[in-house]
């Protein structure tokens, strides 16, 4: 099925330089009894950034791994032609972070150049193409994490080596699947400027999947949404369609334009918020945003739920006893947690999807017997957030990366907690579900829970939240915003990041 075509002439190929790179034409793919692609159509072409559209589940990564050879399509062609003739190179962002946990960071970048290893004798050289790699894009981590372990790297630092490694293989065809989900407004800026710099000057083809989509208007030149598992618009011109447009090809509910200001007045205050510069009241129900660079936001989150080094920050008050000393503690007194990496702090990967939903409920209620009633309780829970599974008793690793995110969230709907801690919960949930996700977390505001939101997405926050604690560029807080002075531009002011 896959046909690399030598049919062209050299002459032919360089009087048409918009010849495509990749071509998609009539695939079909299944996971067993699950049919996800039904005949899709797609192209990529050189200097184009193309946007992969669809809701979670919709079969974009499977396409992605389908171009990069990783899995084999059930039928319809694939085409690959590098705009020289031969085939392209194909660098690839995977949707979860990729890199070997016990290699350098020098080591991760420098593999992808010398697949046979022979880089890694020579740790200099290794060095020297890591660093310029990561220059690119974050020339403070190029001096400074070259030969830290990638196993202790933060999600955010994982990301941008991810995506360094994948520009520096002077790849033809980048496949970037959701690769902004963990950066910050600053960091994708810096980013989409490599970007178009490599689509423009050097005639690249592109395609990016994300759910975000003011970055998809800022980066794109054409989108492709899938639905249904088949093309429902196919490399249209962005501008050509609006936001409201784009979600309905997607095929998810439309939402209301205009976003209400949050509010919990007169609620009464049951915690302060102690930093090592501030003491701030907590009222019953707030929705409190953490914004800026991570460092900041990662500090209080792990002093909260007792995890890691830091415990600079604490809730205190009636009812808060001793600050918690493990996560584990922290469930026990009431507080809930959703980690940012899901791949290896979330997901109960061997386990299947019913019981990632009901463990936080299982070990809250000591339940010792998998009660009768499980089965409704998660089918209720999995359709709350619309979560896209063929059975409960599958396991999560057959769920799109936005639909085990989902898991994460519904462990922790309805249940009766002091607080719950989320660190970007909505990391590549699809625009439809977060929406609801919103809801149901105002819903759990409204019966008392503190909750605490993390997101480099500052238009969440904006739209979620009732105050929000931004952070500056060196991890230092620096104020409180409340609801009424929300705005995009004083968040970026406070964080030092553009909006
Ligand atoms: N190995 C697998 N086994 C079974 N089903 C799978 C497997 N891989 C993917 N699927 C199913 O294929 C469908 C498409 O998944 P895919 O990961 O391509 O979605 P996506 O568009 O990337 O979604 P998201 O926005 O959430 O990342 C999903 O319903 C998923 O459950
Ligand atoms: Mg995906």
């Amino acid at each position: 099925m896959t046909s690399l075509s030598s049919s062209t002439t050299l002459a032919e190929r360089q009087s048409n330089p918009q010849r495509p790179l990749v071509t998609l034409r009539g695939i079909q793919k299944s996971f067993g009894p699950t049919h996800v692609l039904k005949g899709v159509n797609f192209t990529v072409r050189p200097g184009q950034i193309h946007a992969l559209l669809g809701g979670n589940g919709a079969g974009k990564s499977t396409m992605i791994r389908v171009i990069t050879g990783e899995i084999r399509a059930n039928a319809g062609d694939l085409h690959l032609q590098a705009s020289h003739g031969g085939d392209p190179k194909v660098a690839v962002v995977y949707q979860e972070l990729a890199l070997i946990p016990d290699l350098t960071v020098a080591e991760n970048i420098a593999l992808v150049h010398a697949p046979s290893g022979f880089a890694l004798k020579r740790q200099a050289q290794a060095a020297l193409i890591a660093e310029e790699a990561l220059s690119l894009i974050d020339p403070h981590l190029a001096r400074t994490a070259l030969f830290r372990k990638a196993g202790d790297l933060s999600m955010h630092e994982g990301q941008i080596v991810e995506i360094a490694r994948a520009l520096s293989t002077g790849a033809e065809v980048l496949l970037l699947d959701e690769p902004t989900a963990n950066l910050t407004a600053a960091e994708t800026e810096q980013l989409f400027a490599v970007l178009k710099g490599l689509a423009k000057d050097k005639g690249i083809g592109i395609v990016f999947v994300s759910h975000r989509m003011k970055e998809i208007r800022q980066l794109c030149d054409v989108c492709t949404i899938i639905r249904d598992g088949k093309t429902a618009i196919d490399a249209r011109p962005i501008g050509m369609l609006t936001d409201a447009a784009i979600i309905q090809e997607m095929g998810q509910p439309a939402h209301r334009a205009e976003a209400q200001i949050a509010r919990n007045d007169g609620q009464p205050v049951v915690a302060t918020l102690t930093g090592p510069t501030i003491q701030h009241p907590i009222q019953r129900g707030t929705i409190l945003g953490l914004a800026g660079a991570p460092e900041g936001p990662a500090h209080v989150i792990s002093s909260l739920i007792g995890h890691g080094r830091h415990r600079d920050w604490c809730m205190t008050g009636d009812g808060w006893g001793n600050a918690p000393t493990s996560p584990r503690d922290a469930v026990a007194q009431g507080i809930g947690f959703v980690s940012g990496d899901r791949a290896t702090k979330g997901v109960l990967a061997q386990l299947p999807i019913i019981d990632n939903v009901l463990a936080s409920r299982r070990v809250r209620e000591r339940r010792l017997f998998v009660g009768q009633n499980e089965r409704s309780e998660c089918a209720g829970l999995m359709q709350a957030l619309k979560v896209k599974a063929g059975s409960a008793w599958d396991r999560p690793g057959t769920l799109s990366g936005g639909n085990q995110q989902k898991l994460l969230v519904a462990r922790w709907l309805g249940l009766p907690l002091k607080m719950v801690v989320f660190e970007e919960p909505t990391r590549g949930v699809d625009i439809g579900t977060k929406r609801d996700m919103y809801a149901l977390i105002r819903q759990m505001a409204e019966e008392g829970t503190i909750v605490v939101w993390w997101s480099t997405e500052n238009v969440e926050l904006l739209e979620l939240c009732h105050e929000i604690l931004a952070f500056d560029t060196e991890g230092q807080p620096k104020g409180f915003l409340p609801a009424d002075r929300f705005d995009e531009d004083a968040l970026a002011e406070l964080t030092g990041m553009a909006a």
